[in-house]
């Protein structure tokens, strides 16, 4: 029996690959490539040893999806498969919500004909909105402040409502706060697409000399510094956080739960700042500017509920977190993309599974 990972060549998705694979489990993993990389993929095969199956698909496409309930046994489904830039989501919300909740429906309606009730589903600390209530608790007052946000809300709904019809499905809702760091290899890390919109991701690439300096949104806010907090976690810890859901939902034969991911500490932009450049011996040259709108001024978890239910608690801190991702930025200045000429790579087989061998 296998488990179904969507999105599994992106940041989270490849992390968890990692981590299933290191417990024996047998993974299938499906994406469009639309923001990750095969690369990621080829690279959780060498960090692990372990071989798996690809299908390069898009979840609104239900045949080609179908396709691959018919041709493995799945037992549970990990479902990563969405557009996460928050941004992005206020200039294109018809674009976030036809893929990320649309493609998750198509999911569902595949797992309910096969019978596959077990479902991971990640969503976010955005759906806490801009709560400064800390720390957060899981039944804190709901509310996204955008387009992005309000996909994982719905989604989140809808899962409940599945539920609600059929108590036989088997629900885990991760919310994450701020994912950051990378495998310890330094082999698969973050990757963002352009200019990244996230911390750490723009810190490391300041430290590489990628881009000139960082940009802190605001020091003015009723912090111990005046710039914002955050409860930043290491990837790898969030990564395992799934592998206990997993083994939550098996043990039981019906339920939906949401589960906070974090560390349950707080860290400001200058305190990360200061740590990237303790991690990585360069100095990150700044610049303030007023308030990045949307923005909450502290937000960090409240992890209790994940300690009790799933035996998880995150162990990596802040230290580590910035080495790894500086280990990954220095080893990958340019991400998965080499400077290699397109055309050479072999595209995967969209009508077919790849497997990716040791
Ligand atoms: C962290 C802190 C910024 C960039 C977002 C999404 C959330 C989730 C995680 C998907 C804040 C400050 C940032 C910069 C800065 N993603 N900052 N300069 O906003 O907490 O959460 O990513 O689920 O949905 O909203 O993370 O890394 O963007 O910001 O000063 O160039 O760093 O103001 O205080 P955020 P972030």
């Amino acid at each position: 029996m296998a488990i179904l990972v969507t999105g599994g060549a992106g940041y989270i998705g490849s992390h968890t690959c990692v981590e299933l694979l290191n417990e024996g489990y047998e993974i299938v993993v499906v994406d469009n490539f639309s923001n990750s990389s095969q690369e990621a993929l080829r690279r959780v095969t060498e960090i692990t040893g372990k071989s798996f199956k690809l299908y390069q698909l898009d979840l609104l496409d239900k045949e080609k999806l179908e396709a691959v309930f018919e041709e493995n046994k799945i037992e549970a489904v990990i479902h990563f498969a969405g557009f996460k830039a928050v941004g992005e989501s206020v200039e294109l919300p018809l674009k976030y919500y036809q893929n990320n909740i649309t493609g998750t429906i198509v999911l569902c309606e595949l797992m309910k004909k096969y019978h596959v009730k077990n479902l991971v589903f990640s969503s976010s600390a955005t759906v806490y909105g801009m709560t400064d209530h800390v720390p957060i608790r899981e039944d804190a007052q709901l509310g996204a402040v955008n387009p992005y946000g309000r996909t994982k809300l719905m989604i989140e709904e809808i899962l409940r409502d599945l539920h609600h019809s059929d108590q036989t499905w088997n629900i885990a809702i991760l919310r994450y706060f701020n994912p950051i760091g990378a495998h310890a290899s330094g082999r698969i890390g973050e990757d963002p697409t352009g200019i990244p919109n996230n911390l750490m991701p723009y810190i490391s690439q300041v430290a590489v000399g990628k881009l000139e300096r960082l940009t802190i949104h605001g020091n003015d806010y009723q912090t111990k510094d005046g710039t914002g907090i955050r409860d930043y976690i290491h990837i790898v810890d969030l990564a395992l956080g799934h592998i206990k859901a997993l083994e939550k939902i098996k043990r039981r034969s019906g339920g939906v739960d949401a589960y906070n991911l974090g560390t349950g500490k707080g860290y400001s932009v200058s305190e990360m700042v200061d740590a990237f450049e303790k991690a990585s011996g360069k100095i990150i040259s700044t610049t303030i500017s007023r308030r990045r709108p949307g923005d909450a001024a502290t937000c960090y978890a409240n992890p209790t509920k994940a300690k009790e239910q799933l035996d998880w608690h995150a162990v990596r801190g802040i230290d580590e977190m910035c080495q790894d991702s500086w280990r990954w930025q220095q080893n990958n200045p340019t991400g998965y993309v080499k400077k290699v000429n397109k055309e050479s790579r072999t595209p995967v087989q969209s009508n077919a599974a790849v497997f990716f061998n040791v």
